[in-house]
């Protein structure tokens, strides 16, 4: 990072640097036997307020055999049946609710790709444990009471945009709603407003960049020290694109509607080293997708979760199909952190038995200098065997004879790193979609 001429004091003095003892939470202050008694409080508090007031789970605890009383430890939850996105389908709209209707401020919904939407609801207390679960991830992130942060994750529905509103007010932020879409004003606002802080998903970001170099701005210029990137997977080589470009501090930040919204785990910036986990709201696992086994910290499978203090909709051993592993805190010493996020189960594609994750190929098309980071998976069928086609366009500086090396040299890296044969297709540079939130990496024709 250089530093600039420009903008408020604070953000260039304390970006960086360790979060002064005095800006932390009553949360973050506990030392970890504190906050292994206080999860076990509140988880059983948790069971038994799942259980006494949602048929589903007292119907799922039942047939396993377990009462909320037999948790005893926190090892114990392991005993407790898991919950699954077809639960909250299947009681759709409001089967899940722990509360009555009355006492709930707000609903959201996940669009889901197929059939109907989930349905989560907040109560009054539920909206604040997360405006402070968001502020507190703001903080991590390096912004402060008098930065301006520009909310480019959409509003509505999507807990993106609503829960970084929000978290910004209650961290004493100015918040710019800018929502997503409408490119070219959004880099208008920021050019004229100068916000420290954008929080935005990494691909829609990405649009932004394109758009500031459209207008003739140099995006490292800009007043925005800080991006709050998620909703969706990137890797290392892309915060080092993302920080290059724009000569910002790009920090990772994770949650999912279900469990509450962004705001479960944060990553701070003084570190950079995977996302800690707010513990005292949410209890986290690692469960072997296949076996369903615990699996202990550092090892990698899919991340589970069970709300702590959560009141409409309280969530036990939530199965969120993201792939991760825990490991110790560090800027947080007392929270665990959870890696950057690999990818979701769903999204894993299996070609000729070789498992093949978006962020795999991410990581090579960013290690190649000709390409941008722009790209799209395209599966097809041909015969009985699948097909996968990276169709990546290239950087608009780049030489016919520089592209079309580009293009073998994936062929190689792919085949080298991720052990499959692809085909790559170079393309002209603005050839493919661009997103506006969370990107579709993968187009799957094969049934086509
Ligand atoms: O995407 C909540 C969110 C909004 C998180 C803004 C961060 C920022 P859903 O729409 O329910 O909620 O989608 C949740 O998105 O299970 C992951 O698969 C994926 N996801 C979210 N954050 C990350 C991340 C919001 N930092 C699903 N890295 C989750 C990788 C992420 N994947």
């Amino acid at each position: 990072m250089s530093s600039r001429a420009t903008g408020p004091e604070p953000a260039r003095t304390r970006l960086g640097e360790p979060l002064p003892d005095e800006l932390l939470d009553a949360g973050e202050r506990m030392t970890g036997e504190e906050l292994r008694a206080h999860q076990l409080t509140h988880l059983r508090r948790t069971l038994r307020h799942a259980y006494d007031n949602v048929e589903l789970y007292r119907r799922k605890f039942d047939a396993a055999g377990v009462r909320p009383e037999d948790c005893r430890t926190l090892a114990d939850l392991a005993r407790f049946p898991f919950t699954t996105k077809a639960d909250l389908r299947d009681t759709y709209p409001f089967g899940m609710f722990a509360v009555p209707m009355e006492d709930v401020r707000r609903i959201h919904a996940s669009s889901g790709t197929t059939g109907r939407p989930t349905v989560v609801g907040y109560t009054e207390h539920d909206l604040s444990v997360w405006a402070d679960v968001m502020a507190r991830s703001i903080r991590a992130a390096g912004g402060r009471a008098g930065h301006k942060v520009h909310v480019a994750y959409g509003y509505g529905l999507f807990t993106g945009g609503l829960g970084a509103h929000y978290g910004a007010e209650r961290a004493g932020c100015t918040v710019i709603p800018a929502s997503g879409g409408m490119t070219a004003r959004q880099v208008q606002l920021i050019r004229d407003f100068r916000p420290e802080i954008i929080m935005v998903t990494p691909s829609y970001l990405l649009t932004l960049l394109d758009e500031f170099e459209k207008q003739g701005v140099d995006p490292r210029g800009t007043s925005l020290r800080v991006g709050v990137f998620g909703a969706e997977p990137w890797t290392e080589e892309m915060r080092r694109e993302i920080e290059e470009r724009m000569d910002l501090h790009a920090v990772d930040i994770y949650g999912l509607s279900e469990v509450m919204g962004p705001g479960i785990a944060q990553e701070c910036v003084e570190t950079k080293d995977g996302l800690h986990i707010w513990e005292d709201h949410f209890y986290p696992e690692v469960v072997d997708p296949l076996t369903d086994e615990v699996l202990p910290d550092g090892e990698s499978g899919e991340i589970v979760f069970t709300s702590l203090t959560k009141e409409a909709l309280p969530v036990i051993r939530y199965r969120t199909r993201d792939l991760t592993r825990l490991l110790p805190g560090t800027a947080r010493p007392a929270f665990r952190r959870m890696e950057k996020v690999t990818g979701r189960s769903d999204d894993m594609i299996i070609l000729r038995g070789v498992n093949v994750f978006p962020t795999q190929i991410e990581e090579i098309l960013l290690r190649t200098p000709a390409v941008a980071p722009h790209f799209q998976l395209r599966l097809t069928r041909r015969g009985r065997m699948d097909h996968m086609t990276v169709r990546v366009e290239a950087r608009p500086d780049a030489a016919p004879e520089q592209r079309e090396a580009a293009g073998a040299e994936i062929v190689r890296a792919v085949k080298d790193g991720v052990g499959v044969t692809v085909e790559v297709e170079v393309l002209d540079p603005y050839s493919l979609e661009r997103s506006v939130g969370k990107i579709r990496r993968i187009a799957d024709l094969r049934d086509q």
